[in-house]
């Protein structure tokens, strides 16, 4: 809902329990009044007005009393005359760089769409208001369009620049959302890492300064997740104030917290203004990707549940969110280039057994592939390999009752490949230098239509035949060389934006082809975990990194974003095969039924007894499939280095808690796990035992933890409302 009080242009936007209050100043200047919980009456512009002067700092239209430096400002341009960080940053013809957007008007509609060529949270009940700021000068209108998700307690803002002047200009800098707050109370929570060890939460004091983080890679990368939050020093997983900012763009990113002289804070993200330059002809519009807010006072797990909720109902397209994801066996750490079709047939035959759906066929089966060094961009069978065609191995696996899912790494090129020889000058790579290689590849260049077309008809040709139903489409390089082939000089600076606008062309033609295909993303794991990719494609492997203890870090940071439904997690061997850790097969099932449960391992040279214990393993992950997909799940508070969660269903009838120590220490009386989310006057039963208790048992006084008898053991409990 928006309420608009004209007489001191005020716009309220209110969620269910949410408000966001926006105000134009006398100047024409938009401000940031209020984001928070909801509030109610009339008038809240005396936020502003009370504001009290700071000395040396520039005035505005000649008035001493105005010093926009010191406003909560929502979308500050460069030098006129604020002079922290500003949201966009023109460059005009004469060299001038100067821009002053006043308020023009505002739009209020109902619905929020797609914004173009980029994927967007759509809701047709969601309210929009666009707020129209307009440079009479340069002749340029900024619209900041906020869309408020009433039930979901969530906005989403985003900017469409449009040029109405005569010359081009230049776009060096434009972000998705910008917003202020009057104080600095406040720390940064990011989700950081590397390679194998995406997501780790990390959390960090505000101090006068800018805190940023951000990525030049070409996708967000491993190594900085494209959100912001913002606790309230008391935020713990179930209490205290938050808001989280995150980008619906898969490229290279910038968020900012900046804190000024007067203890204020600056929030910004969009996409990276490092070596961006875009230019705008007269006539031309620039949409900006879209950042979703959102606050919450019920702490982290509060957060967490309205962006679990926005992306499963409003963000995965084709209905994604809601449909059940199968149990697969994946071959690649079983086999990994080292397969033909009787190894094959033989792992999915013990899968099918056990209860698995879908045999994943992994890098490998195309070209001449056997090693990481050839035939990417050759997605043609290698019948010899496989032992015929994919679609004949398709109808074995149906045979055994699997279906079947193929790896595709799309947007890349081998050196050694029909494709590179025949297009040498499709990779992103500058003339005058030899091309730089990671894992022996070069990047297709997507800005390019030829090569978008190739890679639609590449992927359309091995679906259309429907023998296919899951593609594990990866990207395992980041962007160096960046420089597109052939193009002018003026648009060179465009490349890393082409380049995702490229990417989410291709993915709207093949999921609006194959709108039943599950797409599941990868880019060397979590490298390019985000809810652009998630519009598309609504599962990601969160990492390479399997061992079931590294994973308890990574799945605990990305479920701080990204629903249960969307993480793809997988069981492997031990020793774990990227750190030579060996845990029991219980933990590590349960570690990985915190997301789509998985396999990938020789089951082939698993005991009977360990069969025995993989097809329990899967019959229950069965039973728990939907409460786990489309539950609220909640990290629990635990003492001493151990990880617990939980998922509730929606009618409160039922939960599964799981539990996993990590080092056990001698001579310790285990404590108890207090748990969360339940019905306090619901009689809840334990399963397999006749324990009933009330929920505000179970809530307060806990469960009883495990004594430690080794480390990396783990526990499961199950709770019902008969
Ligand atoms: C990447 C993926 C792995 C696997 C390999 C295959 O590293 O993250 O899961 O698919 O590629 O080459």
């Amino acid at each position: 809902m928006i309420d608009v009080l004209e007489n001191e242009k005020t716009f309220h936007l209110k969620t269910e329990h949410t408000s966001f209050i926006l105000h134009i100043i006398e100047s024409g200047h938009p401000v940031c009044l209020y984001w928070g919980r909801k509030v109610s009456g009339n008038g809240f512009s005396y936020i502003v007005k009370e504001l009290k002067k700071a000395s040396y700092l520039a005035w505005t239209d000649g008035r001493k009393d105005l010093r926009l430096e010191q406003y909560p400002l929502l979308y500050p341009v460069y030098g006129y005359p604020d002079l922290r960080n500003p949201a966009v940053h023109i460059r005009y013809e004469n060299g001038s760089r100067i821009t002053d957007l006043r308020y023009k008007g505002y739009r209020i509609s109902k619905g929020k769409q797609k914004i173009p060529g980029l994927p967007a949270v759509t809701d047709p009940e969601a309210d929009v208001l666009e707020l129209i700021l307009e440079d009479n000068v340069r002749h340029i209108e900024c619209t900041l369009v906020f869309g408020v998700f009433g039930e979901y307690d969530a906005f989403t803002q985003s900017v469409i620049l449009h040029n109405n002047g005569r010359n081009a200009l230049t776009i060096e800098k434009i972000m998705s959302s910008c917003f202020s707050f009057l104080e600095d109370d406040l720390e940064c929570v990011t989700l950081t890492g590397a390679w194998a060890r995406e997501c780790h939460l990390s959390r960090e004091r505000l101090r006068q300064g800018t805190f940023r983080i951000d990525s030049r890679r070409g996708a967000g990368g491993h190594g900085q997740n494209p959100f912001l939050g913002l606790a309230r020093p008391d935020c713990s997983q179930n209490n205290g104030g938050i808001y989280g900012m995150n980008l619906v763009y898969s490229g290279s990113f910038e968020a900012s917290a900046e804190v000024d002289m007067h203890q204020n804070t600056r929030v910004m993200m969009g996409i990276q203004s490092f070596d961006f330059a875009w230019q705008l002809s007269p006539g031309e519009s620039f949409y900006t990707p879209e950042a979703v807010l959102v606050y919450s006072d019920s702490g982290m797990n509060g957060m967490s549940h309205i962006f679990h909720r926005l992306y499963r109902e409003r963000l995965m397209k084709n209905g994604w969110g809601s449909r059940p994801r199968p149990v697969v066996i994946n071959n690649w750490e079983a086999t990994y280039f080292d397969f033909d079709r009787d190894k094959l047939l033989a792992l999915a035959k013990e899968a099918a057994e056990i209860g698995v759906e879908m045999f994943v066929l992994d890098d490998g089966w195309f070209g001449c592939r056997n090693s990481e060094n050839e035939s990417l961009g050759d997605w043609t069978e290698n019948y010899e390999k496989l032992g015929g065609t994919l679609s004949g191995l398709a109808d074995e696996l149906e045979r055994l009752g699997l279906k079947f899912g193929i790896w595709m790494e799309p947007e890349m090129v081998s050196p050694d490949s029909d494709l590179f020889r025949e297009h040498p000058d499709w990779i992103i790579a500058s003339p005058e230098y030899t091309p730089q290689l990671a894992r022996n590849q070069y990047v297709l260049d997507l800005s390019k239509k030829c090569v978008r077309d190739y890679i639609v008809k590449a992927v359309s040709d091995i679906l259309k035949n429907g023998k296919i139903s899951y593609i594990k489409w990866d990207m395992n390089r980041n962007i160096t060389d960046a420089f597109s082939q052939g193009g002018a000089a003026e648009h060179q600076q465009e490349l890393h934006h082409r380049y995702i606008l490229g990417l989410y062309d291709i993915l709207e033609q093949l999921t609006g082809q194959f709108p039943d295909v599950l797409f599941e993303g990868c880019a060397g794991g979590g490298g390019r975990y985000d809810p652009g990719m998630l519009y598309y494609m609504p599962q990601i492997w969160a990492s390479d990194d399997t061992d079931a203890i590294e994973r308890l870090a990574i799945q605990q940071g990305t479920s701080l974003i990204y629903p249960a439904v969307s993480m793809s997690c997988h069981v492997s061997a031990v020793p774990n095969h990227q750190v030579g850790r060996t845990t029991s097969l219980k933990t590590r099932g349960i570690t990985a039924m915190q997301g789509m449960l998985g396999y990938e391992l020789d089951l082939t040279k698993c005991t009977d007894e360990e069969k025995q214990a993989l097809a329990e393993q899967i019959a229950e992950y069965k039973s728990l499939r939907d409460l786990i997909g489309q539950g609220r799940m909640y990290r629990l508070e635990t003492t001493g280095y151990a990880y617990a969660w939980m998922f509730v269903s929606e009618d409160k009838r039922e939960a599964y808690i799981s539990y996993v120590q990590v080092l056990t220490q001698p001579n310790t009386v285990p404590k108890r796990l207090r748990l969360v989310g339940l019905e306090e006057e619901g009689l809840y039963c334990l399963a397999g035992t006749d324990q009933i208790r009330t929920g505000s048992q179970w809530v307060h006084c806990g469960v009883g933890l495990p004594g430690g008898a080794a480390d990396f053991c783990g526990r499961t409990w199950r709770l019902y409302i008969k």
